[in-house]
């Protein structure tokens, strides 16, 4: 159920709720990078509104024409490359400061990290991660390269020559599972905040109803009308970078 209540009260309102609460979990989307100038994937001007997920995002798709996908990434990660964190990445740096507090992404543009953020659970893995496509045994697991751009591409494994791919979690693939466990264990929580996400990628889309049922306060922070927004107590119409700022200030 939404509480009806003007934007200073709902602040005033989680304000109140972080104070009182122990433990206090976050989760954010792409949304929280929008005002460092990173696209979202699904709004009017959304990365999905120009091209196909599963071209781009997806083992079949990377199968198909891995210079395509890796063009997009080789892109993105120019993009991301150059973009600094909003306020919003700022104020939930300064929360993972605090004991009790956790923060769960969907985002793979390290925007949390350049914050300075800790104990951050990533659970699409990182776009500055990548590893062999084969995958030969050297390069099973991820490692960080933050070339961008690739001199070629697709670029190829640097221990035995096949493609690399990207380290994030692609359509159809499966998170890592400690990944999931940290963030389910994280749910346990007397405050969820889901922030910039349109909520409609699982398993991330179902924390925040998992948070309500073990009794957490759950607070939308978006300025669109998502699939969470019926089922959180308290629906806060706006920007990340404004509301967040707005209630660190009154806390
Ligand atoms: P979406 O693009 O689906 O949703 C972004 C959300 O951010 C929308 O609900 C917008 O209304 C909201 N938004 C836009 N500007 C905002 C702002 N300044 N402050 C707060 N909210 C704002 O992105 P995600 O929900 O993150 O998966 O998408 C989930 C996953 O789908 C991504 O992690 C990615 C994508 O396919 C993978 O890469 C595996």
């Amino acid at each position: 159920m939404v509480r009806q209540l003007q934007m200073t009260d709902q602040i005033s309102a989680v304000a109140d709720a972080l104070r009182r609460a122990r433990t206090i979990a976050a989760m954010t989307g792409a949304g929280v990078s929008a005002a460092s100038g990173i696209p979202t994937f699904r709004g009017a001007d959304g990365l999905w509104k120009k091209t196909r997920p599963e071209l781009l995002a997806s083992r079949e798709g990377f199968e198909q024409d891995p210079r395509l996908v890796w063009e997009w990434y080789d892109w993105r990660r120019q993009v991301i490359r150059d973009a600094r964190p909003n306020p919003a990445h700022d104020v939930l740096a300064a929360w993972t400061r605090q004991p009790g507090f956790t923060l769960i992404t969907q985002n793979v543009d390290g925007l949390h990290e350049k914050a300075g953020a800790e104990r951050l659970i990533r659970l699409h893995g990182s776009i500055w991660h990548v590893r062999c496509w084969q995958p030969c045994d050297a390069g099973r697991r991820d490692w960080r390269d933050d070339t961008a751009p690739f001199p070629a591409l697709p670029p190829r494994c640097p221990h035995c020559g096949a493609l690399m791919r990207p380290g994030v979690v692609w359509f159809g693939e499966n998170l890592d599972t400690e990944d999931v466990a940290a963030a389910t264990a994280a749910t346990r929580c007397d405050v969820f905040l889901t922030i910039g996400t349109s909520s409609v990628v699982y398993p991330a889309a179902g924390l925040v109803g998992q948070a309500r049922g073990h009794g957490a306060t759950t607070i939308e922070i978006n300025p669109e009308v998502t699939e969470a927004s019926d089922e959180v107590d308290i629906a806060i119409r706006g920007k990340a970078e404004d509301v967040l700022v707005a209630i660190d200030a009154v806390l």
